[in-house]
């Protein structure tokens, strides 16, 4: 279950990804054949998290050559067509630049190849594709093994959001810590922070640890606090939709609370973020775009009654940022970057592995 929920079926010519919105309670397949669906799979969450984001556009890019040989065959302009479709796909969601980065890797790719026809891009296209799903899961066992040295034997790790699995093409990135720590024998626990208002830790967290016997206890967003000073938590490692130059840190709304109490209490705060989610086009924090989402997801918390009077006022900002000086270290593929994170996520960026 750690790599099955992104699927391209050849036959079909069509990507399936095993949708979100409803686990844990079923588990649906949607279809994905165009730019319209990519965007719509993104947008709707039915695929979320920064590297399966990247991944699912890597497939879009695949569909919207496949869409344009449709449309236009390769009759003059195709390139133009192509280019906006493009264009459109990159600004599906603001946050997660593993977006952005998901269609520059297949735009490098084209630009690499001057004077390719449609068909033979669509083909190439479609390999990269797999193969960016595949270097992903590696890139996380990689991140994986570099993380799980910060864990001991025993340790109660708090994570906010689903950073597992699901939110890549394989492992994980903060759970996958936690996957690579219990492969090496050590017995550890989590505590999945529910996160409203989508509910990826309640929901998605909680079904892929339980599913791989992780022992796995789900807490409201609000007993952080007093978790922390019971002493059940030991660790904190969260995921990231994008870091910042400087290191600081987008992820779910709600990580900046949590790691403002770790500092409290004394508990270390990880992040774990392939190195496809440092940006050093953005210099800080307060250059990421912050994606606001619909009230409805906060009045309508499972799609059905609603929970605040009629016309009530909503905030729904879907990330914040944590500035880099509560961010104990960076788990990466690419190794533990220490602060000052200006220099070590540089680099981390100059390496190639
Ligand atoms: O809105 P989402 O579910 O796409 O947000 C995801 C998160 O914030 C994750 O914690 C982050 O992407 C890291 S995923 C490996």
């Amino acid at each position: 279950m750690l790599n099955d929920h992104i699927r391209f079926d050849d036959d079909k010519d069509t990507l399936y990804l095993l949708d979100q919105r409803y686990l844990p309670c079923r588990e649906e397949w949607f279809p994905v054949t165009d730019l319209r669906t990519t965007i719509e799979a993104l947008q709707e969450m039915v695929i979320r998290g920064a590297p399966a984001i990247g991944v699912t556009a890597a497939f879009g890019c695949y569909l919207c050559a496949r869409e344009v040989q449709r449309e236009h065959g390769e009759n003059e302009g195709w390139e133009d067509k192509l280019r906006a479709k493009l264009a459109e796909l990159k600004e599906a969601r603001p946050t997660a630049v593993n977006l952005r980065w998901g269609v520059e890797e297949m735009e490098k790719f084209w630009a690499g190849r001057p004077g390719i026809g449609l068909p033979s891009l669509c083909t190439a296209w479609l390999d990269r594709a797999k193969n960016m799903q595949v270097e992903d899961e590696e890139i996380n066992r990689r991140m994986g093994a570099n993380g799980a040295a910060l864990l001991e034997d025993g340790d109660k790790v708090m994570t906010h959001c689903n950073a597992g699995a699901l939110a890549t093409a394989g492992w994980g990135t903060a759970i996958g810590v936690v996957y690579s720590a219990v492969e090496q024998g050590k017995k550890i626990s989590v505590v999945a922070n529910e996160t409203r208002p989508f509910l990826q830790g309640a929901r998605l967290s909680a079904y892929e640890l339980g599913k791989c016997g992780v022992d796995v206890t789900v807490a409201c967003d609000n007993a952080c606090a007093l978790l922390m000073k019971k002493g059940l938590v030991d660790k904190v490692v969260v995921g990231a939709d994008r870091i910042a130059a400087n290191g600081d840190v987008a992820n779910k709304i709600g990580t900046y609370g949590v790691a403002l109490l770790a500092k409290e209490f004394g508990i270390p705060f990880y992040v774990a973020a392939p190195a496809s989610t440092l940006d050093a086009r953005t210099p800080t924090g307060d250059d990421i775009p912050i994606e606001e989402r619909t009230p409805r997801e906060v009045t309508h918390p499972t799609n059905e009654s609603c929970i605040v009077p009629d016309n009530c006022k909503v905030y729904n900002f879907a990330f914040d940022v944590t500035p880099n000086e509560l961010v104990t270290a960076i788990i990466t593929d690419r190794g533990v970057l220490k602060p000052p994170y200006t220099e070590s996520i540089a680099r981390a960026l100059k390496r190639t592995t």
